[in-house]
């Protein structure tokens, strides 16, 4: 290779690792596996040595990696967080085992330990207290997330009486178990938001929310793994980790002493095979010298320690045929397309379709017809296309590109800027919309209705007979028309008209969540339900007011704004109102406790130790009234943590008092 070609070839390799590791680290949506990235990594390195002269000191081989995002403070990390060398194969870990003994000689243990799949949390306590936690960020620094990790249950936030070290740090992995991750990233379809890819991306996103409140409601857990103190008080890993456990730590059980490379080999051939029955993903194992002296003996490269190394799974990977390319039209009129697949086996199971996720999925993929894929599935649920085999490319086979118009109803596709998805913008002649909408509002966490399911809702539209939620609700004057409908007998239908009716009982806030507004989960409409009392003042509120609400912030207040500003949908709730419907919250009778507050107006923002809910009950609870925004008339704005600043602002120009919780609660003398 000329000199001039290896220059040129390591800038775009750069250029290329570079992308990636901000894909993987600020956005948590990377594009590919950590096999290629770790291979480019590799030639990239390869061509820095071979022509050192064209050596940057800020190429991807040179740093640990990794972004620091902007919305958090930044920590510098009192030790480094590094990386972990990575091997492939038996060959590539029996030269790090050789490695180690011409260093140390032969007398010395391993640890090897799960290597979990999720984000690296530094953990600092002091006298047995969390005072915070940082991501790992670039190594040298990262965010303070403190405020979104003490929400996570099993991270002790006070430790029990112990013999730890007055002051410590701790490092562990942040993870979301996949049930978990399945039934949050279904509610995200169902509220229309975009799913993650993986449990690790859900984990990573959910730490770094702005509203610890949201991050309370998505279970994470962290395993800790390494203990790094002053003068630490334990000889070996081993015995930091059982004592770590002691202290209330969350110690992965899987763990074992090794004392041979054979028991390295055999702890991995069987957590190859075992990873798959664990309740969260694992990627490989780490391996990990036992004595701290020999630890210190062998000391660390400029990325990575060299008593440690990490073994990587081979992601199981098939080929197949590309049948065809089909898209789903959501009810929000999002446009998912789907690799259809000749059939194959793959760990375990056989794979028929993949997701294509979205456009830009798309062209990274540059699909041609009749082109063969590499299908993978790592610790991740839902198989994934990785790539092409060019090999296989039939000369002349045209692209296949993503469609421009509805596979629907042929409406041109629009995107919102910012969003990855199209969108069908035609929500009111779009079938599946229109049907997707109906089987929402009909659901079990919506209307629950009975003697109603997805299928039906399809027939009936198909026959005429619904096309918006109020139809519903007329069904019964066309009982004879029903009648005369395939399969449906006379019970059926008086099943379903009864389901119908009894429905017009259900809460204001399953109504409201079965609307469908985008961005309106269960909870929000709870929320809203609560704050706004009733719909009416749900469709008058203006930005500023539905703000002020308990977990609305700017995205959600404009999906309301958009969705009620819109004639069709304001008829539609004036159809259901005369239908009976509920569009009325249930007051909550209030206990007065005492007149403490009595006069007093208050506002409640950012995230607490009690919920928002909670506080507000206490205000009222002692007389107090809750305002919906911020004006000349509010006596105090109750402040937590991650307040957002233009409230902050507003209040500071209006002179009102900001107050703690705290302080709140000593004005009830509590
Ligand atoms: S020890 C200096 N142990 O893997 C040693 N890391 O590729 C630092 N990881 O940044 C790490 N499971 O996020 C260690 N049992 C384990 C691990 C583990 C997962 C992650 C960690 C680290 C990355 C390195």
């Amino acid at each position: 290779m000329s000199p001039a070609e290896a220059k040129q070839q390591i800038e775009a390799l750069s250029a290329e690792l570079k992308q990636h590791t901000y894909n993987y680290y600020v956005l948590a949506m990377p594009t590919i596996s950590d096999f290629d990235f770790d291979k480019k990594l590799e030639t990239l390195a390869a061509l820095e040595k071979q022509f050192p002269g064209f050596l940057d000191p800020d190429s991807p081989t040179q740093r640990v990696g990794g972004f620091i995002t902007k919305e958090f403070q930044t920590v510098r990390h009192r030790w480094p967080m590094l990386s972990l060398g990575n091997t492939y194969n038996e060959q590539e870990l029996l030269d790090f085992d050789q490695r180690i003994r011409k260093a140390i000689g032969d007398n010395f243990q391993y640890v090897c330990e799960l290597k979990f799949d999720g984000l690296s949390m530094s953990l600092t306590y002091q006298n047995g207290k969390l005072i915070r936690a940082v991501t790992r960020g670039d190594g040298t620094q990262g965010d303070d997330v403190t405020t979104n990790v003490k929400t996570i249950q099993s991270i002790p936030k006070q430790l029990k009486h112990g013999d730890y070290p007055a002051e410590f740090e701790i490092r562990g992995e942040v993870f979301m178990h996949l049930k978990a991750f399945e039934r949050l990233n279904q509610e995200r379809v169902e509220n229309g938001e975009q799913p993650y890819a993986n449990p690790r991306n859900f984990a990573s996103g959910t730490v770094k929310l702005q509203d610890s409140s949201e991050v309370a409601k998505r279970p994470l857990d962290c395993f800790l793994y390494f203990l790094y103190a002053e003068r630490p008080p334990f000889k070996t890993h081993w015995e930091s980790l059982q004592a770590v456990k002691s202290w209330g730590f969350h110690v992965n059980e899987h763990s074992r002493l090794c004392n041979t490379m054979d028991d390295v080999l055999a702890f991995i051939k069987e957590w190859d095979k075992r990873r798959f029955d664990l309740s969260y993903d694992i990627d490989g194992i780490v391996i990990k010298v036992n004595s701290y002296a020999q630890q210190e003996e062998l000391g660390f490269t400029a990325k990575s320690p060299r008593w440690a190394i990490s073994y990587k799974f081979k992601a199981e990977q098939v080929q197949t045929e590309l049948l065809a390319v089909t898209y789903q039209v959501g009810r929000t009129g999002a446009v998912t397309p789907v690799a259809n697949l000749k059939p194959v086996l793959l760990a375990g199971t056989t794979v028929k379709r993949a997701t294509l996720h979205n456009a830009n999925e798309m062209l990274r993929l540059d699909l041609h017809k009749g082109d063969w894929v590499f299908v993978e599935k790592g610790g991740e649920i839902i198989p994934k296309i990785i790539g092409v085999n060019m090999e296989k490319r039939v000369t002349g086979a045209p692209t296949i590109d993503y469609v421009t118009e509805c596979p629907a109803c042929a409406t041109p596709l629009t995107r919102v800027e910012g969003e990855a998805a199209f969108y069908c913008p035609n929500d009111e002649g779009c079938p599946p919309q229109i049907t997707g909408k109906i089987q929402h509002f009909i659901g079990r966490k919506a209307m629950n209705i009975d003697g109603l399911g997805d299928e039906t809702i399809e027939a009936l539209y198909q026959r005429g007979f619904i096309h918006h939620i109020s139809d519903l609700y007329k069904l019964y004057e066309q009982i004879d028309d029903l009648k005369k409908m395939e399969r449906f007998g006379e019970k059926s239908i008086n099943n379903m008209l009864d389901g119908i009716e009894k429905s017009k009982q259900m809460p204001f806030e399953k109504v409201l969540f079965g609307l469908g507004i985008r961005y309106i989960g269960e909870t929000v409409a709870k929320k809203l339900a609560v704050h706004f009392k009733n719909i009416d003042n749900l469709m008058a509120a203006t930005l500023d007011e539905l703000v002020v609400a308990e977990e609305i912030g700017d995205r959600i207040a404009h999906s309301i704004i958009e969705y009620f500003g819109n004639e069709h949908h304001r008829e539609e709730i004036k159809k259901l109102k005369a239908a009976g419907l509920q569009f009325v919250a249930e007051e909550k009778e209030v206990v007065l406790q005492s007149e403490a507050l009595a006069g007093k107006t208050f506002i409640i923002s950012g995230t607490f130790e009690k919920s928002r809910d909670e506080l507000k009950d206490i205000i009222e609870q002692n007389g107090g009234k809750i305002l919906s925004s911020i004006s000349a008339k509010l006596n105090y704005l109750v402040a937590g943590d991650n307040m957002g600043p233009s409230k902050l602002e507003k209040a500071q120009k209006l002179n009102i008092p900001i107050i703690s919780d705290e302080e709140l609660m000593g004005m009830i003398g509590g």
